[in-house]
């Protein structure tokens, strides 16, 4: 595996592998990594030739008084864990290359980028279209993959690439979660052992709404509402939000009849977790 620092080299890289007529797979990270970035890893690797993985704590994703500064990094554990994943080439960026002293450049993703996460991150999904318009300038990747663990950021990701024409394939990894079903995160690593176990209610609560779901009921509000009492009944667990939306738009609904997803942002011992659950893909209506 080689690692590139700079923009230029990673730039040269791709545009001699196209020359060689390889065809790169992308898959952009923050760093911190556990088995949900391997899985998307090892999908790139499936579809594609060459395969670049880019770690980058994006300071313009995170809002004031977010984690930015604390945000978890192992750049050397990292390393061992993409060289044994078969990646070809790591991307570490320098921040101060990304945005240089003057930038004022931002790619925003109107709708999409509105309510669930983008009520309690405002600004959130503006810095994270920038900087992915970007790293995809950098990498000139074929295909890159993006799990649904950030549900609205993969909606953000597909408008956006159809929207300024990139011509990159947007393919999305399901989320990899531990036994008792919580979904990796780099954040997990926040919670105290306590607050990890009180945690898999989240997954517990999405699961009751599909279990709902699967014997029959389609209303929306009562779907949030089973999983809303799930959770309440978890002491020291408070959540931001419990939605139901279209798994394609993310258009609120209120009757559940195509792929829906079910997405949750909770308070766990002070860290924010975010989780969902799609219905309605495997079965017909
Ligand atoms: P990060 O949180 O490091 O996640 C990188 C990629 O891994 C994202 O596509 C995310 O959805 C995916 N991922 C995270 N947890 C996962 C899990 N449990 N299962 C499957 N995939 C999972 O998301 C970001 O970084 C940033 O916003 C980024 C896109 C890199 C832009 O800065």
């Amino acid at each position: 595996m080689e690692l590139v620092r700079k923009v230029s080299g990673m730039q040269g890289i791709s545009d001699r592998l196209m020359k060689e007529g390889k065809k790169i797979g992308f898959v952009p990270t923050m760093g911190y990594l556990h088995e949900g970035h391997l899985s998307l890893v090892r999908k790139a690797k499936e579809l594609c030739d060459s395969v670049v993985v880019s770690i980058f704590v994006n300071p313009t994703q995170f809002v004031p008084g977010e984690d930015y500064e604390r945000y978890p990094r192992d750049e050397e554990r990292d390393r061992v864990l993409l060289d044994a994943a078969g990646v070809d080439f790591l991307f570490i960026p320098e921040v101060m290359e990304v945005y240089p002293s003057g930038y004022q450049t931002y790619a925003e993703v109107t709708e999409v980028s509105k309510g669930l996460c983008g009520n309690f991150r405002p600004g959130h999904f503006r810095g994270v279209a920038t900087v992915v318009a970007k790293l995809f300038n950098m990498v000139k990747p074929h295909l890159a993959v993006f799990g649904e663990k950030d549900f609205q950021q993969l909606l953000v990701i597909k408008r956006m690439v159809e929207d300024l024409n990139f011509d990159i394939e947007i393919i999305p990894g399901v989320t990899v979660r531990e036994e008792d079903g919580i979904a990796m995160s780099s954040r997990n690593a926040y919670l105290s052992p306590e607050d990890r176990k009180k945690a898999a209610v989240l997954y517990r609560s999405l699961m009751k709404g599909k279990e709902s779901f699967e014997s029959g009921e389609r209303h929306a509000s009562i779907l949030c509402r089973t999983v809303k009492d799930s959770l309440e009944s978890v002491s020291g667990i408070s959540f931001q939000y419990v939605e139901i939306r279209d798994a394609g738009t993310l258009e609120k609904i209120e009757v559940v009849n195509r792929p829906t997803v079910i997405a949750l942002a909770s308070i766990v011992g002070g860290v924010r977790l975010i989780d969902n659950i799609i219905i309605g893909r495997e079965k017909p209506f």
